[in-house]
């Protein structure tokens, strides 16, 4: 099991495939790119898999999240899905992704054993669209969710993203969108872990924020604590339901006493948290011949040093170095 010394015990495994992304949203990433990682870092798909597999047989994993930077430019995805349906127990596993090729792709990840996806999309206006993330790719976007619906990866979340000034009016269209399409829509305050060190508390959209203006359209009721469990999004039954929206109040109302994450970076790293400011490497110990066992107890040292929360609110706070396409969001 992976215990930390608050008592939580991590469940659920995020794996970035790739820190490579084929967008620029403005909140993650300069226009240029950034300096990918060579190809002898990342994790092949053995290792992957193997680290997987340890995860769920010997430390109690239950979910696995693939993500990057964009985990369906990973060529090899379809079969690290199948090759971890086959674990015993089997996982959970879902996908998040920008939609981009899910077209093409979504029946292909269901029949290897993918359970679900979550498609990030801040805006119903392809011309906003193409300003967030400096791509012309709206409408690629919109076919990957409908295509990741009809092939049953459901329910299909939505995480957008509100920044001030380009898509923050655009709460309320978007949730009677997603009512409207069968999504589950949730909105994420914007985390400073963009490459570029922009984030400012004050610039921020807050989840209040969101909050305010979701209701200027909608009746929003509060889901009880028990359903949120430790999941990030806090939901609200929307005008009686059965729709639900989501807001992940990363930095306005952390969920850090609830977490139950644990982090594999696309080069073999451990991380604890998203703003953990060390890392474990499990590729060295792995390339150096480390028994299963023995990868299984540097992850388990790991989780110990687990933090008790993020810290954005404290003023000693410290961005961490990789941004989050390099750890894997
Ligand atoms: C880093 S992406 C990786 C997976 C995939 N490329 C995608 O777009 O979903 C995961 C999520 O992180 C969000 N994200 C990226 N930078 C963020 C930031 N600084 N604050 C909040 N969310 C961020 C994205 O909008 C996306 O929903």
């Amino acid at each position: 099991m992976l215990l930390d010394t608050y008592g939580r015990v991590a469940t659920d495994l995020r794996v970035s495939l790739t820190d490579r992304c084929n967008l620029r949203c403005t909140y993650c990433m300069p226009e240029e790119g950034l300096q990918w990682l060579a190809k002898p870092e990342l994790l092949t798909d053995d290792e992957i898999v193997r680290l997987v597999r340890i995860a769920v047989t010997e430390l109690g994993i239950e979910e696995i999240r693939f993500t990057g930077g964009e985990p369906l430019l990973r060529p090899g995805l379809a079969g690290i899905v199948e090759r971890c349906a086959q674990l015993e127990p089997r996982p959970q596993m879902s996908l998040t992704t920008n939609g981009i090729g899910l077209e093409r792709t979504a029946e292909a990840l269901r029949d290897a054993g993918l359970d679900r996806v979550n498609v990030s999309l801040d805006t119903l206006r392809p011309e906003v669209f193409q300003r967030m993330t400096r791509r012309k790719r709206h409408g690629d976007v919109l076919r990957g969710l409908a295509a990741g619906r009809a092939a049953g990866l459901t329910p299909v979340k939505v995480n957008a993203v509100l920044m001030p000034g380009l898509n923050d009016d655009e709460a309320p269209d978007l949730l009677a969108w997603a009512v409207e399409n069968d999504y589950e829509l949730r909105f994420i305050e914007q985390m400073p872990l963009d490459a570029q060190h922009g984030w400012q508390r004050d610039g921020m959209v807050t989840a209040g924020d969101i909050l305010e203006s979701l209701r200027t359209r909608f009746t929003l009721t509060p889901e009880g604590s028990q359903e949120r469990g430790s999941a990030p999004a806090e939901r609200w039954i929307v005008d009686g339901g059965p729709h639900r929206v989501g807001v992940i109040a990363s930095v306005t109302r952390p969920f850090c006493a609830a977490c139950d994450r644990t982090r594999l970076t696309a080069d073999g790293q451990v991380r604890t948290c998203l703003f953990a400011r060390e890392e474990s490497d499990l590729r060295g110990a792995m390339r150096e011949g480390a028994t299963d066992a023995e990868l299984a107890r540097l992850w388990k040292v790991a989780m110990w040093g687990k933090k008790a929360g993020a810290g954005i609110d404290d003023p000693s706070f410290v961005q961490p170095d990789r941004p989050m396409s390099a750890i894997g969001g």
